[in-house]
Protein backbone atom coordinates (compact mmCIF):
# COMPACT_ATOMS: atom_id res chain seq x y z
CA UNK A 1 0.00 0.00 0.00
CA UNK A 2 1.59 3.61 -1.00
CA UNK A 3 2.10 6.03 1.94
CA UNK A 4 -0.87 7.78 3.05
CA UNK A 5 -1.28 11.85 2.59
CA UNK A 6 -4.76 12.49 2.38
CA UNK A 7 -7.79 11.12 4.01
CA UNK A 8 -11.40 11.59 3.40
CA UNK A 9 -14.06 11.46 5.84
CA UNK A 10 -18.08 10.91 5.19
CA UNK A 11 -21.03 10.27 7.08
CA UNK A 12 -23.62 7.80 5.80
CA UNK A 13 -26.81 5.99 6.57
CA UNK A 14 -29.20 7.34 9.18
CA UNK A 15 -27.84 10.16 11.36
CA UNK A 16 -26.76 10.02 14.95
CA UNK A 17 -25.67 12.24 17.54
CA UNK A 18 -22.01 12.23 18.27
CA UNK A 19 -21.35 11.54 14.58
CA UNK A 20 -19.88 15.44 14.55
CA UNK A 21 -17.68 14.76 17.44
CA UNK A 22 -16.09 12.03 15.62
CA UNK A 23 -15.72 13.79 12.01
CA UNK A 24 -14.20 16.68 14.71
CA UNK A 25 -11.89 13.92 16.05
CA UNK A 26 -10.87 12.32 12.47
CA UNK A 27 -10.02 15.75 11.48
CA UNK A 28 -7.88 16.98 14.34
CA UNK A 29 -6.27 13.50 14.51
CA UNK A 30 -4.94 13.62 11.38
CA UNK A 31 -3.87 17.09 11.04
CA UNK A 32 -1.88 16.04 14.66
CA UNK A 33 -0.79 12.97 12.78
CA UNK A 34 0.77 15.20 9.90
CA UNK A 35 -2.21 14.33 7.12
CA UNK A 36 -4.71 16.22 5.40
CA UNK A 37 -8.18 15.58 5.90
CA UNK A 38 -10.60 16.17 3.59
CA UNK A 39 -14.55 16.53 4.51
CA UNK A 40 -17.18 14.77 1.40
CA UNK A 41 -20.66 15.66 1.83
CA UNK A 42 -24.17 13.77 1.57
CA UNK A 43 -22.51 10.54 2.34
CA UNK A 44 -20.61 8.18 -0.80
CA UNK A 45 -23.11 10.66 -3.32
CA UNK A 46 -20.62 13.02 -2.31
CA UNK A 47 -17.82 11.45 -3.79
CA UNK A 48 -19.72 10.34 -6.94
CA UNK A 49 -20.55 14.59 -7.38
CA UNK A 50 -17.30 15.46 -6.37
CA UNK A 51 -18.03 17.44 -2.92
CA UNK A 52 -15.00 16.90 -1.41
CA UNK A 53 -13.17 20.03 0.50
CA UNK A 54 -10.42 20.14 3.12
CA UNK A 55 -11.13 20.77 6.40
CA UNK A 56 -8.92 22.67 8.80
CA UNK A 57 -8.86 22.60 12.55
CA UNK A 58 -11.29 25.88 12.87
CA UNK A 59 -13.99 24.02 10.52
CA UNK A 60 -14.60 21.67 13.32
CA UNK A 61 -14.61 24.00 16.19
CA UNK A 62 -18.00 23.93 18.23
CA UNK A 63 -19.06 20.71 16.80
CA UNK A 64 -18.55 18.47 20.38
CA UNK A 65 -21.94 19.46 21.42
CA UNK A 66 -24.50 19.65 18.17
CA UNK A 67 -26.76 16.98 16.76
CA UNK A 68 -26.90 15.37 12.99
CA UNK A 69 -24.50 15.83 10.89
CA UNK A 70 -22.47 18.81 9.26
CA UNK A 71 -21.36 16.93 6.44
CA UNK A 72 -25.13 15.63 5.38
CA UNK A 73 -25.65 11.96 4.87
CA UNK A 74 -27.54 10.04 2.41
CA UNK A 75 -27.92 6.40 1.47
CA UNK A 76 -26.68 6.30 -1.57
CA UNK A 77 -28.22 3.58 -4.17
CA UNK A 78 -25.39 4.56 -6.74
CA UNK A 79 -22.39 4.11 -5.14
CA UNK A 80 -24.10 0.72 -4.10
CA UNK A 81 -23.26 -0.04 -8.96
CA UNK A 82 -19.86 -0.64 -10.40
CA UNK A 83 -20.21 2.63 -12.18
CA UNK A 84 -20.90 4.60 -9.41
CA UNK A 85 -18.17 3.27 -7.57
CA UNK A 86 -15.83 3.45 -10.53
CA UNK A 87 -17.37 7.55 -10.75
CA UNK A 88 -16.42 7.27 -7.04
CA UNK A 89 -12.69 6.54 -6.98
CA UNK A 90 -12.25 8.61 -9.91
CA UNK A 91 -12.82 11.66 -7.63
CA UNK A 92 -11.08 10.32 -4.82
CA UNK A 93 -7.93 10.27 -6.99
CA UNK A 94 -8.88 13.59 -8.71
CA UNK A 95 -8.63 14.94 -5.11
CA UNK A 96 -5.85 12.99 -4.10
CA UNK A 97 -7.08 10.81 -1.36
CA UNK A 98 -5.58 7.82 -0.73
CA UNK A 99 -7.90 6.84 2.54
CA UNK A 100 -11.03 7.19 3.43
CA UNK A 101 -12.80 7.57 7.23
CA UNK A 102 -16.72 6.30 6.97
CA UNK A 103 -19.02 6.56 9.74
CA UNK A 104 -22.81 4.82 9.23
CA UNK A 105 -23.77 1.67 10.02
CA UNK A 106 -23.75 -1.59 8.87
CA UNK A 107 -25.03 -0.80 5.40
CA UNK A 108 -22.56 1.81 4.93
CA UNK A 109 -19.78 -0.69 5.83
CA UNK A 110 -21.23 -2.68 3.36
CA UNK A 111 -20.12 -0.57 0.70
CA UNK A 112 -16.56 0.34 2.35
CA UNK A 113 -16.01 -3.26 2.42
CA UNK A 114 -17.04 -3.43 -1.61
CA UNK A 115 -15.04 -0.40 -2.05
CA UNK A 116 -12.06 -1.53 -0.50
CA UNK A 117 -11.90 -4.96 -1.88
CA UNK A 118 -12.15 -3.52 -5.61
CA UNK A 119 -9.95 -0.16 -5.21
CA UNK A 120 -6.44 0.17 -3.75
CA UNK A 121 -8.58 2.74 -0.77
CA UNK A 122 -8.18 1.73 2.52
CA UNK A 123 -11.52 2.32 4.56
CA UNK A 124 -11.72 2.19 8.20
CA UNK A 125 -15.19 2.26 9.64
CA UNK A 126 -16.89 4.19 12.57
CA UNK A 127 -19.83 2.70 13.96
CA UNK A 128 -22.14 5.73 13.86
CA UNK A 129 -26.32 4.69 14.57
CA UNK A 130 -28.69 4.88 17.61
CA UNK A 131 -29.91 1.38 16.59
CA UNK A 132 -26.54 -0.25 18.31
CA UNK A 133 -27.09 -3.22 16.08
CA UNK A 134 -23.38 -3.27 14.48
CA UNK A 135 -21.69 -7.09 15.50
CA UNK A 136 -18.54 -6.10 17.28
CA UNK A 137 -18.79 -3.23 19.14
CA UNK A 138 -20.24 -3.17 22.62
CA UNK A 139 -21.62 0.78 21.56
CA UNK A 140 -22.21 2.75 19.05
CA UNK A 141 -21.80 6.65 18.65
CA UNK A 142 -25.78 7.86 19.11
CA UNK A 143 -26.55 5.14 20.95
CA UNK A 144 -26.52 6.46 24.34
CA UNK A 145 -28.22 9.85 23.63
CA UNK A 146 -31.09 8.33 21.79
CA UNK A 147 -31.68 6.11 25.17
CA UNK A 148 -31.70 9.33 27.28
CA UNK A 149 -34.42 11.06 24.29
CA UNK A 150 -36.69 8.14 25.27
CA UNK A 151 -36.17 7.33 29.16
CA UNK A 152 -36.96 11.41 28.85
CA UNK A 153 -40.00 10.98 26.67
CA UNK A 154 -41.51 8.09 28.77
CA UNK A 155 -41.10 9.91 32.32
CA UNK A 156 -43.00 12.52 31.14
CA UNK A 157 -45.89 9.95 29.28
CA UNK A 158 -45.94 7.75 32.80
CA UNK A 159 -47.01 10.58 34.44
CA UNK A 160 -50.01 11.06 32.30
CA UNK A 161 -50.24 7.48 32.44
CA UNK A 162 -50.50 6.71 36.11
CA UNK A 163 -53.04 9.87 36.99
CA UNK A 164 -55.53 8.20 34.29
CA UNK A 165 -54.73 4.92 34.77
CA UNK A 166 -54.18 3.96 31.46
CA UNK A 167 -51.88 1.46 29.08
CA UNK A 168 -49.40 2.85 26.91
CA UNK A 169 -48.06 1.31 23.66
CA UNK A 170 -44.64 3.58 23.01
CA UNK A 171 -43.12 2.89 19.90
CA UNK A 172 -39.04 3.41 19.88
CA UNK A 173 -36.87 3.16 16.67
CA UNK A 174 -34.88 -0.14 15.57
CA UNK A 175 -36.02 -1.43 12.45
CA UNK A 176 -33.91 -4.53 12.68
CA UNK A 177 -33.36 -4.52 16.09
CA UNK A 178 -34.47 -4.35 19.48
CA UNK A 179 -31.24 -3.00 21.53
CA UNK A 180 -33.04 1.06 22.18
CA UNK A 181 -36.43 -0.51 23.31
CA UNK A 182 -34.61 -3.30 25.71
CA UNK A 183 -31.78 -0.75 27.52
CA UNK A 184 -34.65 2.12 27.56
CA UNK A 185 -37.05 -0.21 28.86
CA UNK A 186 -35.17 -1.41 31.93
CA UNK A 187 -34.15 1.97 32.50
CA UNK A 188 -37.42 3.63 32.51
CA UNK A 189 -38.94 0.58 34.52
CA UNK A 190 -41.49 -0.33 31.72
CA UNK A 191 -43.82 -2.77 32.50
CA UNK A 192 -42.86 -5.26 28.69
CA UNK A 193 -40.87 -5.04 25.55
CA UNK A 194 -41.37 -5.97 22.26
CA UNK A 195 -38.29 -7.02 19.72
CA UNK A 196 -37.91 -8.09 16.83
CA UNK A 197 -35.28 -10.42 18.04
CA UNK A 198 -38.04 -12.16 20.26
CA UNK A 199 -41.20 -13.42 19.27
CA UNK A 200 -43.96 -12.47 21.69
CA UNK A 201 -47.08 -14.24 21.41
CA UNK A 202 -49.42 -11.88 21.84
CA UNK A 203 -51.29 -14.57 24.40
CA UNK A 204 -48.58 -14.16 27.15
CA UNK A 205 -48.91 -9.68 26.55
CA UNK A 206 -52.20 -10.28 27.70
CA UNK A 207 -51.16 -12.48 30.37
CA UNK A 208 -48.49 -10.34 31.74
CA UNK A 209 -51.04 -7.53 31.33
CA UNK A 210 -53.51 -9.67 33.16
CA UNK A 211 -51.10 -10.07 36.27
CA UNK A 212 -50.07 -6.31 36.76
CA UNK A 213 -54.19 -5.62 36.81
CA UNK A 214 -54.52 -7.92 39.32
CA UNK A 215 -52.30 -6.09 40.99
CA UNK A 216 -53.58 -2.67 40.41
CA UNK A 217 -50.85 -1.25 38.49
CA UNK A 218 -51.73 2.35 38.23
CA UNK A 219 -49.99 2.54 34.55
CA UNK A 220 -48.24 -0.03 32.16
CA UNK A 221 -45.46 1.37 29.63
CA UNK A 222 -45.10 -1.16 26.89
CA UNK A 223 -42.09 -0.41 24.53
CA UNK A 224 -42.00 -1.56 20.85
CA UNK A 225 -39.29 -1.44 18.41
CA UNK A 226 -40.23 -0.01 15.43
CA UNK A 227 -39.37 -3.82 14.03
CA UNK A 228 -41.35 -6.16 16.15
CA UNK A 229 -43.10 -8.61 14.01
CA UNK A 230 -46.33 -8.29 15.10
CA UNK A 231 -46.76 -5.21 13.24
CA UNK A 232 -45.93 -2.23 15.16
CA UNK A 233 -47.52 -0.37 18.09
CA UNK A 234 -50.80 0.56 16.74
CA UNK A 235 -51.42 -3.24 15.66
CA UNK A 236 -50.35 -4.88 18.81
CA UNK A 237 -52.66 -2.08 21.18
CA UNK A 238 -55.34 -3.02 18.76
CA UNK A 239 -54.86 -6.65 19.33
CA UNK A 240 -54.80 -5.88 23.69
CA UNK A 241 -57.81 -3.47 23.30
CA UNK A 242 -59.93 -6.17 22.29
CA UNK A 243 -59.77 -8.05 25.22
CA UNK A 244 -59.17 -4.82 28.06
CA UNK A 245 -62.44 -2.93 27.49
CA UNK A 246 -62.35 -1.67 30.41
CA UNK A 247 -58.95 -0.49 30.35
CA UNK A 248 -58.30 2.71 28.44
CA UNK A 249 -55.15 2.04 25.89
CA UNK A 250 -52.84 4.97 24.43
CA UNK A 251 -50.39 4.29 21.39
CA UNK A 252 -47.08 6.59 21.21
CA UNK A 253 -44.86 6.74 18.49
CA UNK A 254 -41.54 8.70 19.78
CA UNK A 255 -39.97 8.67 16.11
CA UNK A 256 -37.31 10.93 14.58
CA UNK A 257 -37.02 13.04 17.82
CA UNK A 258 -34.40 10.08 18.88
CA UNK A 259 -32.15 11.15 16.36
CA UNK A 260 -31.83 14.39 17.50
CA UNK A 261 -30.56 16.68 20.28
CA UNK A 262 -26.75 17.32 21.20
CA UNK A 263 -25.04 14.16 22.20
CA UNK A 264 -24.40 12.59 25.66
CA UNK A 265 -21.18 12.85 27.75
CA UNK A 266 -20.95 9.21 26.62
CA UNK A 267 -21.56 9.73 22.89
CA UNK A 268 -18.90 12.85 23.04
CA UNK A 269 -16.17 10.44 24.38
CA UNK A 270 -16.74 7.81 22.35
CA UNK A 271 -17.13 9.44 19.33
CA UNK A 272 -13.99 11.25 19.99
CA UNK A 273 -11.74 8.23 20.59
CA UNK A 274 -13.03 6.35 18.42
CA UNK A 275 -12.24 9.24 15.73
CA UNK A 276 -8.50 9.42 17.18
CA UNK A 277 -8.34 5.37 16.68
CA UNK A 278 -9.74 5.30 13.21
CA UNK A 279 -6.39 7.31 12.39
CA UNK A 280 -4.18 5.57 14.36
CA UNK A 281 -5.46 2.26 12.68
CA UNK A 282 -4.52 3.93 8.76
CA UNK A 283 -1.31 4.51 10.43
CA UNK A 284 -0.71 1.10 11.41
CA UNK A 285 -1.79 -0.09 7.66
CA UNK A 286 -5.06 -1.43 8.71
CA UNK A 287 -6.96 -1.20 5.42
CA UNK A 288 -11.33 -2.72 6.05
CA UNK A 289 -12.26 -2.62 9.40
CA UNK A 290 -14.49 -0.84 11.82
CA UNK A 291 -12.90 0.87 15.22
CA UNK A 292 -15.18 0.04 18.54
CA UNK A 293 -15.14 -1.04 21.80
CA UNK A 294 -15.60 -3.88 23.50
CA UNK A 295 -15.01 -4.37 27.19
CA UNK A 296 -13.96 -0.33 27.32
CA UNK A 297 -11.35 -1.21 25.07
CA UNK A 298 -11.20 0.27 21.12
CA UNK A 299 -10.36 -2.58 19.09
CA UNK A 300 -10.33 -3.43 15.37
CA UNK A 301 -13.18 -5.41 13.40
CA UNK A 302 -12.70 -6.55 10.40
CA UNK A 303 -15.31 -5.38 7.74
CA UNK A 304 -16.29 -8.82 6.55
CA UNK A 305 -17.17 -9.80 10.21
CA UNK A 306 -19.33 -6.79 11.31
CA UNK A 307 -21.65 -7.16 8.42
CA UNK A 308 -22.03 -10.58 8.18
CA UNK A 309 -22.95 -11.78 12.20
CA UNK A 310 -25.92 -10.60 13.70
CA UNK A 311 -25.31 -8.91 16.94
CA UNK A 312 -27.36 -10.68 19.72
CA UNK A 313 -29.57 -9.62 22.13
CA UNK A 314 -28.16 -9.98 25.64
CA UNK A 315 -31.16 -12.32 27.35
CA UNK A 316 -30.02 -11.56 31.10
CA UNK A 317 -31.34 -8.36 29.81
CA UNK A 318 -34.92 -9.50 28.86
CA UNK A 319 -34.81 -11.61 32.08
CA UNK A 320 -34.12 -8.16 34.15
CA UNK A 321 -37.45 -6.65 32.47
CA UNK A 322 -39.22 -9.85 33.87
CA UNK A 323 -37.62 -9.58 37.30
CA UNK A 324 -37.92 -6.25 37.95
CA UNK A 325 -41.92 -6.40 37.09
CA UNK A 326 -42.53 -8.81 39.96
O1 LIG B 1 -30.92 3.14 11.35
C1 LIG B 1 -31.33 4.14 12.17
C2 LIG B 1 -32.80 4.37 12.07
O2 LIG B 1 -33.11 5.45 12.91
C3 LIG B 1 -33.70 3.17 12.39
O3 LIG B 1 -33.87 2.94 13.76
C4 LIG B 1 -34.96 3.56 11.70
O4 LIG B 1 -35.74 2.45 11.41
C5 LIG B 1 -34.48 4.22 10.46
O5 LIG B 1 -33.19 4.73 10.75
C6 LIG B 1 -35.35 5.32 9.96
O6 LIG B 1 -34.86 5.80 8.77
P1 LIG B 1 -35.39 7.09 8.02
O7 LIG B 1 -34.83 8.27 8.72
O8 LIG B 1 -34.85 6.95 6.64
O9 LIG B 1 -36.86 7.05 8.09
Amino acid sequence: MGKITNIGILTSGGDSPGMNAAIRAVVRAGIYHGFKVFGIRHGYNGMIYNQIKELKSHDVANTIQRGGTFLKTARSKEFMTPEGMEIAYNNLKLNKIDALVIIGGDGSFRGALEFSNKYDIPCIGIPGTIDNDIFGTDDTIGYDTAINTVIEAVDKIRDTASSHERLFFIEVMGRDAGFIALRAGIACGAEAILIPEVETPIETLKEHLENGFKRKKSSNIILVAEGEKAGGAFEIAKAVEKDFKDYSVRVTVLGHIQRGGSPSAYDRFLASRLGVAAVEALMEDQRSIMVGTQNQQVVYVPFSKSVKAHKPIDPKLLELIEILNV
